[in-house]
């Protein structure tokens, strides 16, 4: 597994300045089809897991504060360089240096192909979501089918949307459910 991890970051280092040149109008218009069906609430802060560049920080045109998380350094150095990235981790998907229950909206797009043990990645997603958090995730469409996309998710978190978007992947939209009170609880409230 980690041997996979290491091919993948060493890949992305590799070509991270070429990225945007082969990508941002692909990209773009996952970006564009995505905005359509889930409207991003302006001003709320965003995790982007697997950022890259930074496309889609770039793409809000500071609508939002972005958080952007990459295994490859040299892809969120590119980002910074070129796409104004402010707030930038390097790490791993499978373990977020984030607070529990601290994040209301967390993105991921085209990442989770590459990670060996994606259910870890969705797990961590699930404890660093706020109750009512939300997730929009996509992944390449020849290897995620929407519903391997349903299966990975369906344990943790309630789908709210899942589609194809026009161009490589599929899509899908979760939440973090809130916790229901017990009636016990809702008495003494
Ligand atoms: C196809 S690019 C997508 C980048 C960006 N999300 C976009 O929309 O342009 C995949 C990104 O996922 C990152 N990545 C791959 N495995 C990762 C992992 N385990 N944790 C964090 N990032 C990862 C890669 O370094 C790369 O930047």
């Amino acid at each position: 597994m980690r041997k996979k991890k290491f091919r993948v970051r060493r890949s992305y280092d590799e070509t991270a300045e070429m990225y945007d040149r082969r990508y941002i109008s692909i990209q773009n218009k996952k970006y564009l089809d995505i905005i359509k069906h889930f409207k991003i609430p302006s001003n709320e802060p965003i995790l982007d897991v697997g950022a890259g560049t930074g496309l889609f920080s770039k793409f809000l045109e500071k609508q939002n504060q972005v958080i952007s998380c990459d295994i490859s350094f040299n892809m969120l150095k590119e980002g910074i360089k070129n796409n104004g990235l402010i707030f930038t981790i390097v790490c791993d998907s499978d373990a977020l240096p984030i607070r529990r229950d601290s994040i209301s909206i967390i993105t991921c797009f085209s990442v989770i192909q590459n990670v060996p043990e994606p259910l870890n990645t969705i797990n961590q997603f699930n404890l660093i979501l706020k109750e009512g958090g939300k997730v929009i995730l996509t992944a390449l469409a020849k290897l995620f089918s929407l519903e391997k996309l349903h299966e990975l998710t369906d344990n943790y978190c309630k789908v709210i949307d899942s589609w194809k978007l026009p161009i490589e992947d599929n899509a899908i939209v979760f939440h973090k459910p809130k916790k229901e009170k017990n009636s016990d609880n809702a008495i003494k409230d």
